[in-house]
């Protein structure tokens, strides 16, 4: 068999990283990038394969690090319609060479592992692309929080996330910082999903009782100030166990984003992260005719123009660390586990109470982005994969292009000059039967994926050419957050009397 001197080289691309934007060729060598070399000087390298970019940029590989794939019935009566092979298939063609899933425990299991244990056994051999799982704790039981030390110590599982809201999954705000403070001794970040259940519960009672179920009437059952005021508690509660990082998930609400920003200022380790439904949707969406507004009921609900406008600020200004997808599939037309579970002969318009809450976005969270014009490339690098891989412990293996310790997993985009490519659901790769941004254009699509220097995607010739025994498990580290670890180290153990 010829050896090369390379496995991959790229050639006369426009390299971007958060750091900066430059014309260099990468090479590649056993799944790592091992050289970055003046723009061209690879052309004529001794290579197995090379990829002529023409001028096109060059980015990391998307790491989007909330997932959810192949659940059972937690977010209203329906399931997944995606399993760990057609939603990292998804993945891939939309240029993302990272996951991070969910395992889920369910409030009747006391604990975590055995969740753990059932989310390997999905995903294993079924993966395009590289992945890792947090653990969902809906029953923080001694038992659960027990095991985080091994979950952090020896899985690999550094983050865990929590809700305040979901029959399925909500905790008393004792139980948060019951977690809060386990998580903290074990160096893992807990991922809080903030609105306030029982006022939304509440809220859905006295819309039921005026017969005002449609799809639309989601919206009007979690207005904003659910979102703020979950967001300012959540943040109340780490306070007091200091230095326990936290990261409110799907922020859309200006509100939530503006305390979100305090506690920063004040120095609070808290992040936040918001999704492209958030800068491309409002609640608009959820009113289209008959039950269509189903499509793109998922929680908190799209706002409206001036809130996109505050969460693309919040991008830009840093408060949001992260982009991800929170891709959580249900078909739509499907009476059995998707949006039409909850249609009956006595409400044909579906009662919203019941439609599993959820969109999906995976293959489009890049493309939507990177072609918005919103973002300067750096910064959409950033908060694309730079971040999400610090803040989950997989950099500087994941989310940059560090030669020698970089995985080689990288995306290559069509030369500038808009293209116009239409997203309608023919063209994605998932097994969700809609797509909430059906008909939007975008400039730009990943034209080339590649993990661990394998060609995964190559969008003209093959579509998806990886395969699905490819993906790699990812043991993840503590989040690279070394000041906060050593602080909580110095600290010793909790201490009531001090606060
Ligand atoms: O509507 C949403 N976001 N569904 C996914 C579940 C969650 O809370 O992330
Ligand atoms: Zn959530
Ligand atoms: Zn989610």
């Amino acid at each position: 068999m010829a050896s090369y001197e390379y496995d991959l080289v790229i050639t006369n691309g426009i390299c971007v990283t958060a750091a900066d934007i430059a014309s260099y060729d990468i090479a590649v060598k056993d799944e790592k990038i091992v050289l970055l070399a003046p723009s061209g000087s690879l052309a004529q390298a001794d290579a197995e394969k090379i990829i002529d970019a023409e001028g096109g940029y060059v980015t990391p590989g998307g790491v989007d690090c909330h997932v959810h794939l192949e659940e059972p019935a937690m977010f209203g009566k329906g399931s997944s319609s995606d399993t760990y092979e057609t939603g990292t298939r998804s993945a891939v063609a939309g240029g993302c060479t990272t996951i991070v899933g969910f395992a889920p425990q369910q409030k009747k299991e006391p604990s975590l592992l055995k969740a753990l244990a059932d989310t390997h056994a999905k995903a294993k051999g079924n993966s395009y692309c590289d992945y890792g799982f947090h653990m969902m704790v809906g029953n923080p039981s001694l038992e659960a929080l027990s095991e985080l030390k091994t979950l952090s110590e020896n899985e690999g599982i550094t983050s865990l996330k929590i809700y305040m809201t979901y029959a399925a999954l909500q905790i008393r705000d004792d139980q948060i910082l019951s977690v809060l403070l386990e998580a903290r001794s074990n160096r893992m970040l807990t991922m809080i999903h903030a609105e306030n259940g029982d006022v939304l519960n509440w809220l859905t009672d006295q819309l039921e009782s005026q017969g005002l179920v449609a799809p639309k009437y989601h919206s009007t059952s979690r207005p904003p100030i659910l979102e703020a005021e979950a967001t300012n508690r959540a943040i109340a509660l780490s306070s007091l166990i200091a230095n326990t990082p936290i990261l409110l998930v799907h922020v859309s609400d200006p509100g939530a984003t503006l305390r979100i920003r305090q506690a920063q200022t004040a120095g609070q380790p808290v992040f936040a992260e918001t999704c492209p439904q958030y800068l491309f949707l409002t609640r608009d969406d959820l009113d289209a005719p008959v039950f269509e507004g189903a499509k793109c009921v998922c929680s908190p609900p799209p706002r409206d123009k001036a809130s996109q406008d505050a969460i693309w600020t919040g991008l830009r200004n840093g408060t949001f660390t992260v982009l991800s997808s929170d891709h959580c599939p249900f078909n739509y037309n499907d009476a059995e586990k998707g949006k039409m579970t909850c249609i009956t002969a006595e409400n044909p318009v579906g009662k919203f109470r019941e439609i599993p809450n959820g969109i999906p976005g995976i293959e489009t969270r890049l493309p939507l982005v990177f072609s918005s014009g919103r973002l300067a490339l750096a910064k959409f690098v950033e908060v694309v994969a730079t971040n999400p891989a610090k803040l989950y412990g997989m950099y500087p293996r994941k989310g940059s292009l560090i030669p020698g310790v970089s995985d080689a997993d990288i995306v290559v985009w069509y030369p500038e000059g808009r293209r116009d490519i239409t997203i309608t659901n023919e063209i994605l790769h998932h097994a969700t039967d809609y797509t909430p941004f059906e008909g939007r254009q975008v400039g730009n699509w990943p034209r080339f994926t590649i993990l661990r220097g394998k060609v995964v995607w190559d969008r003209d010739n093959g579509g998806v050419v990886g395969k699905k025994t490819f993906g790699k498990f990812l043991k993840r580290g503590a989040s690279s957050l070394d000041r906060i670890w050593e602080t909580v180290e110095e600290q010793g153990a909790f201490d009531v009397a001090a606060l």
